[in-house]
């Protein structure tokens, strides 16, 4: 059969343990009742011998309402003493009335006292063995029909009972796995509600139990993750579209002007120089996202070698030196030396490009870029700081996002596509090194890059 609910299944378990539970407890009950009157028989019975017979016996030799039997030899005698003649049978031959037991028989001769229970005419008797003297054995039974009768009683009692009972395990089976999947049930309708309804809202319900209080929290958890991936999603397609449509647009209208009139060769080149700016912007933008696509998948491959550190941002530094001083600004550089680092040389240039680039173009003419270089007992580290414009503090947890770019005027002013702090980020994760930022608006960036040794 299969059990589809754990609802079910799980009152199916409770229903079977409880009803054992109650079947053990009768059965305990029976067998103490049992035992109980036996022992409690057994006491009369050697009471009786003790205080009426052994007495009479010792006097007489012969007792009422008893058996002796005797031994001579390997012969059996039963002496019955009926009102006030005694019978005597020869064991031997066929016995009298109850059947006798010989092995009882002669462990009593031994000095034991012995019992047995023995069925006769359909009926239960218990018959004690108890020595009397090395010669002479005291047999006596008591019918048990009376607390058979009881036993039985009881029995019945309690087969009657069955059903009650296994309604009652029935309900609290029921009862216990109700408790136990209600929690469960809350839990899903209410994510259910949330997924249905596309709502931004989380499992808000109180629930008793540790474990179900930690499960809600990883539900939000997951519910919290899958709106940030989709909101990603959304930015992802509009942010990209708004990136390539501004140089688009610019080499469209260009390409127009040109072809409006017949024009003079420097005209056709200050065109084309302008087209061939917009071309590297979208060519940047489409490395870049190449970059990072690869990256997602996991298929760009780091060709580390032992690098020093300085070299390789002496060699950005150098690259940008036009621009450097185009821009009218100053540069301090303090290298501390020899910080080899195995690395990826193209990789970290491109990082470091994208730092310095920023620093650069966020810093007005007059303002101060500095690089720096350190080691510290394990870890190489690389500041990169400007005076410039700064960072609004609620855009810093965002600035490492593909696309985010600061919406502040003079951010907006310079062109960027907001790609280069994603790709910087995850060149320096995947060196194991850490990136962070300290900025102020209107005093400056400094962007600390610490790499493991
Ligand atoms: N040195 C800096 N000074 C001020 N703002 C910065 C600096 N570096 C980065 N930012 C801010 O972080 C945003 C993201 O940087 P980035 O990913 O390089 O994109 P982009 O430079 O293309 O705008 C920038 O738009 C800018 O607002
Ligand atoms: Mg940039």
């Amino acid at each position: 059969m299969i059990i589809k609910t754990f609802k079910l299944r799980l009152a199916i378990y409770c229903f079977s343990a409880t009803l054992l539970i109650f079947l053990l407890l009768l059965g305990i009950i029976l067998i103490q009742y049992k035992e109980g009157t036996i022992s409690e028989v057994d006491n009369k019975l050697i009471e009786e011998v003790k205080k009426n017979l052994l007495p009479d016996f010792e006097k007489n030799r012969t007792v009422k309402n008893a058996e002796v039997i005797r031994k001579r030899a390997d012969e059996y005698y039963q002496i019955i003493n009926i009102g006030n003649s005694f019978i005597i049978v020869d064991l031997n031959e066929k016995g009298h009335g109850l059947p006798f037991n010989k092995a009882l028989l002669l462990n009593s001769f031994g000095g034991s006292i012995e019992f047995e229970t023995i069925k006769h005419n359909n009926e239960n008797f218990r018959v004690l063995y108890f020595p009397a003297d090395r010669e002479n054995i005291i047999r006596i039974s008591y019918p048990l029909s009376s607390k058979d009768e009881d036993y039985q009683r009881l029995q019945r009692l309690f087969i009657f009972s069955l059903p009650f009972l296994f309604f009652i395990s029935a309900g609290l089976g029921w009862l216990i796995a109700g408790m136990a999947v209600s929690p469960i049930n809350k839990m899903k309708s209410a994510a259910e509600k949330i997924i249905n309804e596309g709502s931004e809202d989380r499992i808000n319900i109180k629930l008793k139990g540790e474990e179900f209080r930690g499960l809600i929290k990883i539900f939000n958890e997951i519910f919290d993750r899958n709106e940030r991936l989709i909101n990603t999603q959304r930015h992802f397609a509009s942010d990209l579209s708004h990136e390539i449509r501004s140089p688009l647009t610019s080499l469209r209208g260009n390409i127009e002007v040109a072809l409006r009139k017949k024009r003079h060769v420097e005209e056709y080149e200050e065109i084309l120089r302008n087209s061939l700016f917009d071309i590297i912007r979208l060519s940047k933008i489409t490395d870049n996202l190449l970059f990072l696509a690869k990256a997602d998948n996991n298929i760009l491959q780091l060709r580390r070698q032992r690098i020093d550190v300085n070299d390789l941002l002496k060699a950005v530094v150098e690259h940008f030196a036009d621009r450097i001083i185009n821009a009218e600004l100053n540069l301090v550089e303090e290298y501390q030396e020899a910080l080899v680092l195995n690395c990826d040389r193209d990789m970290l240039e491109q990082a470091f490009a994208n730092l310095i680039e920023n620093a650069i173009k966020y810093t007005p003419s007059g303002g101060t870029i500095k690089i720096k270089t350190w080691g510290e007992k394990d870890y190489i580290k690389i500041s990169i700081n400007d005076n410039g414009v700064g960072i609004p503090q609620e855009d810093i947890p965002h600035i490492f996002e593909r696309f985010y770019r600061s919406k502040r005027e003079d951010s907006i002013k310079r062109k960027g596509s907001g790609l280069g702090l994603a790709l910087t980020k995850w060149i320096i994760d995947s060196h194991e090194g850490n990136i962070s930022v300290k900025s102020v608006v209107g005093v400056g960036s400094e962007f600390l890059i610490v790499f493991p040794k």
